[in-house]
């Protein structure tokens, strides 16, 4: 087998550079292992018409990386515009930060169009392709344009919305057609693919059953894959980076006092105001943790250009600077806050050192920082995860203590219950999620997603000949919209 797994993001394969985003982390040490190519943006743009896509190819474990130069033109209008403020806003339910235009929807279809084309040079007569989250929803599709017949699966790290949310974004209906060109669609949890389900079903007019579309392309396996972490790999990074002069300075500067740890994106499905909210109510509810416990927060900044977050950036700064004036002494800080991204095993020494882990996003695909905080904990005093109800590892990590966000007192109530759980309790909650995160491991799920990739394409019946044409053609583009 030929595995050929693409994303926008691709790590070089030095783990422990900092990384800005859980996919590229993730995936690093089983692509390193698989053989595969992993290919993704270079970061770079490239001016002038470059129908032939220039590829850089580098050493990766056993494998490969493959970079490649994104056309000048419709980059913004690609990763900014369409992929950033129109589908990451709506896939985390937030449709009233939608931004868009109709030159952003073009610029993605026609990156997705660019990398689809850079893509055929890596196919051999046994590749199967595997193409990561929501900036490439219709690569499947322009991949099938090109007369592609491999396999080709789609894993969504994010969320898929309700159907409502979705509608708001301009061409979904396209966009969601295009996808069934996949023969694999994978999501994080149950939910997600109800939710996707449910769009295929009234907005596409599509049967689904047991788990399989038929449409114009054929056939579409959608399956629930959580993405997990190699929790014994972390668990001994973090036992080893406790001497890590970062961490070791940070456990001197503590003098005895507790810690909670946030490590996150700065981005608004985060939820890191109500977080700072909730610390702020609690060291008001709670006048005994001022001097008990101070909150470390990463917030390494992301996609800055984009005005929602640079309005995020502003307003984290102005109420950490509040509530650290408000509950601050000469001598002591609640909130050290730090815009600066950590490589992985500085991160899991600095989870190891907190007593509290808070992983509070308002909506998130999986997160996978509420995996490491549990893996880099010391079985014998392991530390308390505080986890909202809205990220994807809920499903699993349910003896964690869940919130809702939104519920800024019932946050303050738990991290101050959280300060002060027994050891015996703290076990328990832990080896339970332990026995979850080795159940469910990144190896697992690599191996998992190929193999029902491979059975798909065992399965594989001829496509349907023109399918429900009369609904999909009041929803589709006009006929002879091109996109390429
Ligand atoms: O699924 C979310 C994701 O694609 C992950 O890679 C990561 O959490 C984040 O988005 C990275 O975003 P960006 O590549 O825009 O920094």
């Amino acid at each position: 087998m030929n595995l050929v797994v693409v994303s926008n993001r691709v790590a070089r394969g030095k783990a422990n550079e900092p990384m800005t985003g859980g996919l590229a982390a993730a995936l690093l040490p089983v692509v390193e292992k698989s053989g595969a190519i992993w290919v993704g943006s270079s970061g770079r743009v490239r001016d002038g018409a470059q129908m032939e896509p220039i590829v850089e190819v580098e050493r990766l474990g056993t494998g490969a990386v493959a970079l490649l130069d994104l056309p000048a033109a419709h980059y913004a209008g690609y990763y900014e515009g369409f992929a950033n403020s129109a589908l990451w806003p709506a896939l985390h339910s937030r449709s009233d930060l939608i931004r868009v235009s109709h030159d952003d929807y073009h610029s993605y279809r026609e990156v997705n169009a660019f990398v689809a084309r850079a893509l055929l040079r890596f196919q051999k007569p046994d590749t199967l392709f595997w193409i990561q989250d929501y900036h490439f929803l219709s690569l499947g599709a322009e991949l099938r344009g090109l007369d592609v017949k491999s396999p080709i699966g789609f894993f969504l790290h994010t969320p898929w919305p309700s159907r409502c949310v979705i509608d708001s974004v301009p061409h979904h209906c396209e966009l969601v057609e295009a996808m069934l060109a996949y023969d694999l669609i994978g999501f994080q949890t149950a939910e997600d693919c109800e939710n996707f389900a449910s769009c295929v079903r009234v907005d596409l007019g599509l049967k689904i059953r047991n788990g399989v579309v038929k449409s114009r392309f054929g056939r579409t396996r959608l399956a629930v894959f959580p993405i997990g972490i190699d929790a014994d790999r972390f668990a001994q990074s973090a036992a080893k980076s406790v001497s890590h002069p970062d961490v070791s300075r940070l456990r001197r500067s503590l003098h005895g006092e507790k810690l909670a740890i946030g490590v996150d994106r700065l981005d608004y499905s985060k939820g890191l105001i109500n977080r700072i909210n909730a610390f702020d109510r609690m060291w008001s509810m709670h006048p005994g943790l001022l001097r008990g416990v101070s909150l470390l927060q990463i917030a390494t900044p992301t996609r800055e250009s984009i005005e929602a977050y640079g309005n995020l950036q502003s307003e984290v700064a102005r109420l950490v600077s509040e509530v650290n004036g408000r509950h601050g002494e000469a001598d002591w800080t609640p909130i050290r806050y730090l815009n600066k991204g950590y490589g992985q095993s500085v991160l899991a020494g600095l989870y190891r050192t907190a007593q509290v882990g808070v992983v509070t996003p308002l909506h998130d695909g999986m997160n996978l920082v509420a995996k490491e905080y549990v893996a880099a904990q010391s079985p014998v005093d392991p530390g308390v995860l505080v986890l909202s109800k809205f990220a994807g590892a809920a499903d699993e990590l349910d003896t964690a203590l869940l919130v809702n966000p939104h519920d800024i007192d019932g946050m303050a109530r738990t991290i101050a219950m959280a300060l002060s759980m027994p050891l015996n309790e703290r076990r328990l909650r832990y080896e339970a999620m332990m026995l979850k995160l080795h159940r469910h491991s990144i190896q697992q799920w690599f191996a998992d997603f190929i193999e029902a990739l491979q059975d798909v394409e065992e399965s594989k019946i001829e496509p349907l000949p023109a399918a429900p044409a009369a609904l999909l053609a009041q929803r589709l583009a006009p006929p002879g919209t091109r996109y390429h």
